[in-house]
C-alpha cells in the first residue's frame, strides 16, 4: 500500500509547444490522467522512462514535417532506451495547409511501433476545438489503466 501523500505517476507525458497549442492538448490530455505527470521536454530525464507503465510524447511540426530540435534530442535518446515493454502514444498539433500534417507525430509514431507497444497516435489542427474532444478523451482513455 503506498503511503498516505504519496502519489505514484504511472504515465509520463512530456510535450514540446513553442506556441502553446500542443501544451493546451497536453493540459487537457493531463487532466483527463490523474495518474499521469506532466512534463516539459527539456525537463524529462529520459533515463528515468523505466519508472512509467506509459509514455506519451506531446510535440508540434516544425520546417517541412520535421520534429523541432528539443524534440529531435529527445527522440535520439528515446530510441537507445529499452522500451520494448513500454506502453506508448503520440500527439500533436499542426497545421493542415503544410505539406505534411503533424510529421512530427508520424516520426515518433514510426520508431514507437518498432520499439514499443505504441497503442494511439492523435493530430489535432492548431489550438483543439470543443468539436475534438471527443477524440481527445479517446486517445487518453486508452492510458487509463
Ligand atoms: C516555420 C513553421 C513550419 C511549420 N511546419 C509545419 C509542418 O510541416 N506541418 C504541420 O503540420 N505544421 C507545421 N507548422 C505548424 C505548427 O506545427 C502548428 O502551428 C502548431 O500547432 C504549433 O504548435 P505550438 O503552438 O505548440 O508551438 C509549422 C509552423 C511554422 C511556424
Amino acid at each position: 500500500m503506498l503511503a498516505m501523500g504519496s502519489m505514484s505517476y504511472k504515465t509520463a507525458i512530456v510535450h514540446h509547444s513553442a506556441g502553446g497549442n500542443t501544451k493546451a492538448l497536453a493540459e487537457v490530455i493531463a487532466s483527463l490522467l490523474p495518474n499521469a505527470k506532466l512534463f516539459r521536454v527539456i525537463e524529462f530525464d529520459t533515463q528515468t522512462v523505466h519508472e512509467y507503465d506509459s509514455l506519451i510524447v506531446g510535440t508540434y511540426t516544425w520546417g517541412n514535417g520535421e520534429l523541432p530540435a528539443r524534440m529531435s534530442a529527445f527522440y535520439a535518446e528515446l530510441e537507445q532506451m529499452p522500451i520494448s515493454h513500454l506502453k506508448t502514444g503520440v500527439f500533436g498539433t499542426g497545421e493542415t495547409n503544410y505539406n505534411h500534417f503533424c510529421g512530427a507525430v508520424d516520426q515518433f509514431r514510426d520508431m514507437l511501433f518498432a520499439n514499443s507497444q505504441l497503442v494511439a497516435t492523435l493530430k489535432i489542427e492548431q489550438l483543439y476545438q470543443e468539436t475534438d474532444l471527443h477524440r481527445i478523451k479517446k486517445f487518453a482513455s486508452l492510458f487509463k489503466n
